[in-house]
């Protein structure tokens, strides 16, 4: 059960294989630090490792947090955690989970794009794998060095397009340790069944070519058939080691994510978080925000700008929603809309990728954001497009002018990249307009109204999606899943945050939601037939039972009090 093997040899095992003095304290699976008991210390040859008193995980919470407030910036912070996780990973999430809503913008966006960029510069420890194009193969055999049997969700990045912030290379792997720590945090995946997957493909990003501190493979990015052949040896090699495991796809560029979710969503166990998760969160906004307005799914034209993983994947998922209200497919999809960097998506552009091309309607053309605002006259207006402010003044008062309750969410992120802040979309609309973001803003006080944007996080969905297919054991990631969980969040939002504008439940529900999802999700599973464990009679109570808690296990009954 040792994580750290390198460490194992003079660790003197008991019972059930456990290692003892200094391998325990530096496995940070099992170790418990100060909180090891006396009966413990005793049987575990800790005794004289450790400062004499015994500590509750609450005061080591608590002293933990103390050194956290005190760091000066979210990077220290940030590197603070990862520190904590890599010496004590229940202690890790106990703080994580009661913190979870300061903390969720340090372990991921916006400080684990900062922490991604300084990748080479702060890196302390391992943590995860890593597979390079030399590594063809022989991706199995690398597979059983990990010395987990039991993994459950992969998550795997090439770091091709990390965040809103570009081609970072080997240093994306801040990424898949970030979302595998909001597996466990928001839906309890077991530490001990995740694994953090960087496929290292090289980089464009010229910087770290010729940074001496960059940690990656020295040349530029590998692409084609050789990229594919790599992620398929992968994404097999990985189904044989570990035969229940969720492979997720995470940050792989337009170019790559589009085709790989093809070919492979329909053979393995595995989705696109970028494109499809994003999708989910996005919907149940809608369906949250149209709770307000009182109107349906059906009657919205939706205007994007960014045509990328996140719009095209919010597009097919609103399309196949409008399509379950009822609607004609072909009308769904022309009520969706995209601006990309060229102008709007229309029939007859040339230089269109080929994901833009069932969203290339016949329209004449409109050079920029704000013609086809007035041209278009969407209710619905999202963001992804990593342009600061291009939801400008004009732009917001253009889509008052159509809706008296125009929906607006910037989901770009990190903060900087996001359309316009919480703040402008209130004031520009005042208030009127619902708006959700991908980065946190602060609630705003427009005309004396309290305003609470809602924030478009992933991790509403994807531990929830995750948890679901791991209590099922089901064998697809499929898009009815992903419409059961956009409709189970939405209905988890409260007539009390729709209120103050909120169309997402407040994050500090997060583990509630996150079963919730995932029981809307495995019911999806058993209905289908994807599931591989039989149907159990309370659902949501089986879920429960799958949820892992950060509490320190008894290694040692304690004795008595004499
Ligand atoms: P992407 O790189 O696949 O797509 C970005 C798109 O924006 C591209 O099609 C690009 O051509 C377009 N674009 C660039 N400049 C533009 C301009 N001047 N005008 C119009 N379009 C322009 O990236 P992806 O995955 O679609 O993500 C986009 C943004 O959305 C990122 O900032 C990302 O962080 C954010 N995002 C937010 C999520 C959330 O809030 N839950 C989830 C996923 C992504």
């Amino acid at each position: 059960m040792s994580q750290d093997r390198s460490i194992g040899s003079d660790a003197a095992e008991i019972g059930d294989g456990l290692p003892t003095g200094q391998a325990i304290l530096r496995n940070p699976l099992l170790n418990k630090g100060t909180a090891f008991t006396r009966a413990e210390r005793q049987a575990l040859r800790l005794e004289g490792l450790l400062p004499p008193r015994v500590f509750t995980i609450e005061e080591q919470v608590q002293r933990v947090m103390e050194n956290y407030r005190g760091k000066q910036t979210d990077l220290e912070r940030y590197i603070h955690l990862i520190g904590l996780q890599d010496r004590n990973e229940t202690l890790f999430y106990k703080v994580l989970t009661t913190h979870l809503e300061e903390m969720l913008p340090i372990v991921y966006t916006p400080t684990v794009g900062l922490a991604c960029q300084r990748f080479g510069h702060i890196f302390r420890r391992p943590r995860g794998m890593y597979i390079t194009v030399e590594d063809r193969g022989r991706v199995e055999s690398i597979f059983r060095n990990w010395p987990q049997r039991d993994v459950r969700v992969i998550v795997m990045t090439d770091g091709e397009r990390i965040l809103g912030l570009g081609d970072l290379g080997v240093s994306g792997m801040g990424i898949p340790i970030g979302k595998l720590s909001l597996y466990t945090a928001c839906a309890g995946l077991p530490p001990a069944q995740a694994l953090p997957l960087m496929i290292d493909v090289g980089t464009e990003n010229q910087a770290y070519l010729e940074d001496p501190l960059y940690m990656g493979v020295r040349r530029r990015r590998v692409r084609g058939r050789e990229h594919a052949e790599l992620v398929g040896e992968i994404i097999e090699a990985a189904q044989t080691v570990w035969p229940r495991c969720l492979v997720q796809f995470e940050d792989f560029g337009n170019s790559t994510a589009f085709p790989l979710l093809e070919q492979w969503r329909n053979r393995a166990c595995t989705f696109n978080d970028d494109i499809q998760g994003t999708a989910a969160v996005t919907l149940a906004g809608i369906f949250s925000a149209l709770r307000l307005t009182r109107q349906r799914l059906i009657d919205q034209t939706v205007l994007f700008l960014g045509a990328g993983e996140a719009g095209i994947g919010i597009g097919e998922l609103i399309v196949s929603a409008k399509v379950d209200e009822g609607a004609v497919p072909d009308q769904a999809r022309r009520q969706c809309w995209f601006v990309d960097s060229k102008g709007l998506v229309v029939q007859g552009r040339a230089d269109l990728a080929t994901h833009k091309l069932r969203f290339a309607h016949p329209h004449p053309g409109c050079p920029d954001l704000l013609s086809a605002v007035k041209a278009l006259r969407p209710s619905i207006l999202i963001g992804v497009s990593t342009v600061p402010g291009s939801f400008n003044r004009a732009v917001v008062e253009a889509m008052c002018a159509v809706q008296e309750r125009p929906i607006i969410f910037a989901l770009s992120n990190p903060t900087s990249k996001s359309e316009c802040t919480a703040e402008q979309a209130y004031a520009y609309s005042r208030g009127r307009a619902i708006f959700a973001s991908g980065s946190p803003f602060p609630p705003c006080t427009i005309e004396g109204k309290v305003l609470e944007p809602g924030q478009a996080n992933n991790s509403y969905v994807f531990p929830g999606i995750g948890l679901g297919v791991l209590a099922s054991e089901s064998t697809r990631v499929t898009d009815r899943m992903f419409s059961a969980a956009a409709k189970a969040l939405a209905d988890l939002c409260t007539e009390g945050d729709l209120a103050v504008g909120r169309v997402f439940p407040a994050l500090n529900r997060i583990r509630e939601v996150s079963v919730a999802l995932a029981a809307a999700v495995a019911k999806v599973a058993f209905d289908d037939g994807l599931a591989r464990v039989p149907p159990p009679p309370d659902l949501l109570a089986f879920v429960r039972s799958k949820v892992w808690e950060p509490v320190y296990r008894t290694y040692v009954p304690d004795q008595p009090a004499v």
